[in-house]
């Protein structure tokens, strides 16, 4: 029987297990307690609470506005709603970089205040430290490698990295090093297929994809990418499993139509 079907939690050791066992982990992102609860109920394995809430949620650009005060509110409404799923928060820009103690007492402000689970950062030899100081308080680190959206405005754009030999080859150094540091999972965001394929064959360290290919240990979107609540954001990896934006959109018609025509409230829905 598949491991994800028989856990009652699933756990960083779980992951482990499903890795070596070739099964594939499912992963998307949650923000509230209301979608927290139907995707856990729908059996997904790992939720990320991820700074995306800084676009699909507050509608800012980029994740770099988002602040740790921010991600703890939306943790906190994923925490109370999950009972199955390793949920997973990211930090936000800002709260790790260039600073192991304020990467620690941000990731600690997280496990505390929150009650999720691990936490997320994006980078590899350049955080180190920060790294491995909040994996030496005990905290679970997930790494996240290739696009990095916190670097957005050094990178200058959204295409797919690791394109070139050279940054492919810093990208499979860093995934080792996230490995080495103890990292339970890594991220790989908008590089080649091959190349993700290949760092998921040499790491022990379940590999999740997003623009990554097939070839990884599992896959994470954007619950609202997905779901086709957002609707300008159309990258060549995202697969939409249904359109929530039409659909709300309509159901929202009848109701102005219902009240206009005096349909609504009718007399069974009076008292
Ligand atoms: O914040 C996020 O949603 C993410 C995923 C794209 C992996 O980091």
């Amino acid at each position: 029987m598949s491991v994800h079907l028989n856990v009652k939690k699933v756990t960083t050791h779980v992951l482990h297990e499903m890795k070596l066992r070739h099964e594939k982990i499912s992963m998307l992102t949650a923000y509230d307690y209301s979608m927290a609860k139907i995707i856990d109920q729908a059996g997904i394995d790992v939720i990320l609470v991820g700074d995306s809430a800084s676009n699909v949620m507050a509608g800012h650009d980029s994740t770099l506005p988002i602040t740790l005060d921010e991600m703890i509110y939306h943790a906190c409404s994923v925490v109370r709603a999950v009972k199955r799923a390793l949920i997973v928060v990211d930090l936000p820009f800002g709260s790790y970089q260039g600073n192991s103690m304020l990467a620690l007492s941000s990731a600690i402000r997280i496990m505390k205040e929150t009650g999720a689970h691990a936490v997320k950062m994006e980078g590899g030899k350049e955080i180190k430290e920060s790294i491995e100081r909040i994996l030496s308080a005990g905290i679970p680190v997930m790494g996240h490698l290739g696009l990095t959206p916190q670097s957005i405005h050094k990178f200058g754009t959204y295409v797919v990295r690791a394109k070139e030999e050279l940054e492919a080859k810093k990208l499979i150094e860093d995934a080792h090093l996230l490995e080495e540091s103890g990292c339970f999972g890594i991220v790989l965001e908008k590089i080649p297929a091959k190349l993700a394929a290949q760092v998921a064959a040499e790491l022990y360290t379940p590999i999740i994809g997003i623009g990554a290919g097939p070839d990884v240990d599992g896959q994470v979107l954007v619950i609202h990418d997905m779901l086709g609540i957002t609707q300008e954001f159309s990258p060549r990896f995202l697969r939409r499993y249904h359109n929530l934006a039409g659909e709300i959109k309509g159901a929202v018609q009848n109701y102005i139509q219902d009240v206009k025509n005096l349909d609504f409230p009718n007399e069974k829905e009076s008292y």
